[in-house]
């Protein structure tokens, strides 16, 4: 690995977004913005910096990585004077300095290697990332001579009416020697229409005193798109979704309409999973092999087995749903709730911190809140567990094999034991032994007797 620090920029607010959030925690694909930037530069680098300013607390907690260093620039006077508060970093380096700024999240680290590599054979000064845009508004643009070779480069707000018309445009991401960057930095002006310190100005600099600058033109244009408002953060989004589905696809994954289905970078996926359109995969979601997933549904932070069927129109957040479960339609699984494995949870039930085991079925219509279901056990149509009296939470348990009749409500907190069976309609207030059934509002021990049922 070649000695490379990289310094990322991401003190700036974003004013263009319009927002109370600082730009680069802007979330994309799942992952704040500079994160994405950050995750290309990890292999490359021995060591990072990040500038921060605007919100500098909350995207250093955001990060939270001890593979950083963090400067802050305490005023934002331009992408120069961000460079400059990292100059002991760049003073005490050897090899080159990339800098990237933390608004261009689309870049792939095979160009920034593409991009060091040349700086490194070409002895230049700096290396910088041109393309050409059909529509270049908003960026800075490269002034090139008569010999083709990079002179500066002119801000927008800066460029002339014949300027503006140059369709190459600074991508934001150069490669520099530390010692000749130091020098351009301390040199830099604030002579310019936005009054603020460019580092843009540091290549026009360099070229005045005779060193090299060298484009590397970028193929793919997308990578370089650069962040500024919403419409730009959409169109990256969408460019985002399409490289995680992609990715997901080649692993063997069926995404039925890759257009219309949003997963997250960090979700994993088994192969011969398919996945369903206008399904939602986020978080810290893990789903194995051969499951079925959706249509319309919204995964959250979840763990999903084997050969689970997962039908459409269900929200599931912060639980596990394990081996060969069927689950849905129409089902709202809340946060802290296990179904075991071959369990069923069929169409409009909710669960909130909720077990299943296995083989047990919760079928239709039920409410299942601080809730442990033993194996076996069928819930009937309508069963609601109250667990809330008015003022605390309680839990309810029933065992395995048990039966719990149509439209039962069970009063938590109480207790259903192995093989014990509830009338429908019944109201349980108190708990129901193993092997007994029990029936009627509050629910009473049934015992057979000729022509008729006998109170307890
Ligand atoms: C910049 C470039 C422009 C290029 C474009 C590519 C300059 C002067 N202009 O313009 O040539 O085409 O990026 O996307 O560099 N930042 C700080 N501190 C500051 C100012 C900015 O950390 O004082 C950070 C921002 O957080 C952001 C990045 O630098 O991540 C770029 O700033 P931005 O204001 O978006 O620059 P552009 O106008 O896009
Ligand atoms: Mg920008």
């Amino acid at each position: 690995m070649i000695d490379l620090l990289t310094i990322v920029l991401a003190a700036g607010q974003g004013t263009r977004m319009k927002s109370d959030l600082t730009k680069v925690l802007h979330r994309l694909g799942g992952k704040v913005m500079v994160q994405h930037v950050l995750d290309n530069v990890f292999c490359l680098s021995k060591q990072i910096v990040v500038v921060v300013g605007h919100q500098g607390e909350e995207v250093k907690s955001t990060l939270d990585d001890e593979r950083l260093e963090f400067v802050e620039q305490k005023e934002q006077l331009g992408t120069g004077h961000a460079v400059l508060q990292a100059r002991e970093f760049i003073e005490d380096h050897q090899g080159p300095v990339l800098i990237l700024y933390g608004d261009i999240p689309l870049l792939t680290e095979q160009t920034l290697k593409r991009l060091v590599t040349t700086w490194e054979r070409s002895g230049a000064g700096a290396a910088i990332l041109t393309a050409f845009f059909d529509n270049p508004h908003g960026y800075g643009r490269i002034i090139r001579n008569n010999q083709e070779q990079i002179i500066r480069i002119v801000e927008e707000k800066d460029a002339s009416k014949e300027e503006k018309q140059i369709r190459e445009i600074n991508s934001g991401v150069y490669c520099f020697n530390s010692k000749l960057l130091v020098k351009a930095l301390d040199n830099l002006d604030n002579n310019n229409a936005q009054g603020e310190y460019y580092l843009t100005d540091a290549i026009s600099y360099l070229q005045a005193k005779g060193e090299k600058i060298i484009p590397v033109v970028v193929e793919d244009k997308e990578e370089i798109l650069g962040i500024n408002d919403r419409i730009n953060l959409a169109r990256a989004e969408k460019v985002i979704r399409r490289r995680i589905n992609e990715d997901l696809m080649k692993e063997g994954v069926t995404i039925i309409d890759p257009e219309t289905t949003y997963i997250d970078s960090r979700v994993e996926i088994g192969h011969d999973t398919v996945i369903y359109p206008f399904t939602f995969i986020e978080g810290n979601t893990r789903i194995g092999s051969h499951s079925i997933i959706g249509p319309y549904c919204r995964i959250v932070d979840v763990q999903i087995g084997n050969n689970v069927n997962l039908r459409a129109n269900c929200h599931i957040i912060e639980s596990i749903i394990e081996d060969e479960t069927n689950i849905g339609p129409f089902v709202y699984i809340r946060p802290g709730c296990r179904i075991a494995r071959e369990a069923k949870v069929g169409d409009f039930v909710e669960l909130k911190k909720a077990t299943v085991g296995r083989k047990s079925k919760v079928p239709h219509l039920s409410y299942v809140g601080d809730a442990e279901i033993g194996e076996g056990t069928n819930i009937g149509a309508g069963t609601i567990f109250a667990n809330y009296d008015g003022k605390h939470k309680h839990k309810s348990i029933v065992g395995n094999s048990a039966f719990i009749g149509s439209n039962t409500t069970l009063v938590a907190p109480v207790k259903v034991g192995d093989r014990g069976r509830t009338g429908a309609g019944a109201v349980v207030t108190r708990d129901v032994p193993e092997d007994v059934t029990v029936i009627g509002v509050p629910a009473r021990i049934m015992k057979k007797k000729e022509g008729g049922i006998e109170d307890n």
